[in-house]
């Protein structure tokens, strides 16, 4: 029997994770912890554990004594949140990861998720349907340290034979819990205020295309990747994962078909430079090759959904 924990399950991911793996596992046995104090919708959905996965006694205590086999680590600093306090959010990232990696070895926990992002591209990758093996010099600290991480998960794959799994997820846009300081939450900002407001300022340029993905294409993608026989996972850095591109004005166009009143205007701020660095489009055929993955959602049933979904929020 599985024994699940998910690190940083109260964030935009690990709340929806948390929630479909205790779906497929049973909610006795995925254990949620995050620093925070319970989402709401964890919070009696199965058992949760506040703390810091700075604190490597505390984790390793837990994963002993609930024997673990699993563990998903999403606590992190993102792009836009990073750029601000550069050497802290360095420190977080790398430091959880390497807690968890030898937490992992030294209690034989049998596999273990570390998602990479599209941040670990940079000005000098090739920006159109980017490849998984390519130019990567990321430009954020952010996409240092997930670059830097995708090599620690290769080396203790090679060096001690931890099954680890990762995926370069893009942009995520999701409704039930909110983002946590991204480049690309712009996307999901937009659909909260076309609903309140019928008008959105943009913090990128009209222009800005990005990879995206719908937050249930991810969760899928995840755990069709951590449910894939062991053999056929060839990448042990991480996968390109791919869903949609599109720009601000194109996804306000995609908003107008159901608000025919909204209105978009644009203020680009320091993020626009992090955007920038960033492809425009990523291709996936390592992922679709070696464990069949292929998305199901693109900018028009992604705004249908996202618009419908939250004004059930708003009624709540
Ligand atoms: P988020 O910021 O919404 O959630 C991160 C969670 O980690 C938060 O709930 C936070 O409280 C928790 N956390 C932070 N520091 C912690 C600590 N010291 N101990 C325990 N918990 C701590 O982030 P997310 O969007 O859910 O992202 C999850 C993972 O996916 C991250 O590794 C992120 O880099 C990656 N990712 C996210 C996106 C996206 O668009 N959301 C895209 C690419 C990659
Ligand atoms: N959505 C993330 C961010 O913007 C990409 O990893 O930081």
């Amino acid at each position: 029997m599985e024994k699940i924990l998910v690190i940083g399950a109260g964030g935009q991911i690990g709340v929806e994770l948390t929630l479909a793996l205790r779906a497929k596992y049973g909610q006795d046995n995925v254990i949620a912890s995050d620093i925070r104090e319970p989402h709401v919708l964890l919070a009696d959905s199965g058992p949760y554990v506040q703390l810091d996965v700075m604190n490597s006694n505390a984790v390793s205590l837990l994963v002993q004594k609930e024997k673990v086999t699993q563990i998903y680590l999403l606590a992190a600093i993102l792009s836009a949140t990073g750029e601000k306090n550069p050497l802290w959010a360095w420190d977080i990232n790398m430091k959880s990861l390497m807690n968890i990696l030898d937490i992992c070895v030294e209690q034989k926990v049998s596999k273990l998720y570390w998602p990479s992002s599209i941040a670990v591209f940079g000005n000098t990758t090739p920006k159109e349907n980017t490849e998984q093996k390519t130019i990567i010099e990321p430009v954020t600290v952010y996409g240092i340290s997930k670059y830097a991480g995708e090599l620690w998960c290769q080396y203790y794959f090679d060096k001690y034979g931890l099954d680890v799994r990762s995926l370069r997820y893009p942009g995520l846009i999701s409704w039930k819990s909110a983002p946590g300081g991204g480049t690309t939450d712009y996307a999901i900002d937009i659909y909260i205020e076309a609903l309140k407001k019928q008008s959105y300022e943009c913090f990128l340029s009209e222009h800005t295309y990005l990879p995206m993905m719908y937050m249930d294409d991810a969760i899928r993608a995840t755990i069709e990747l951590m449910e894939a026989p062991k053999e056929s996972i060839k990448n042990r850095m991480s996968y390109n994962l791919s869903g949609m591109s599109f720009s601000p004005k194109e996804i306000s166009e995609a908003i107008q078909k159901h608000i025919p009143g909204f209105t978009i205007s644009y203020a680009p701020d320091f993020r626009q430079k992090i955007a920038d660095s960033w492809p425009k489009s990523i291709e996936d055929k390592e992922a679709e090759k070696d464990w069949g993955w292929k998305a199901e959602y693109d900018l028009e049933k992604m705004t249908a959904a996202m618009l419908e979904n939250l004004k059930t929020v708003k009624r709540m």
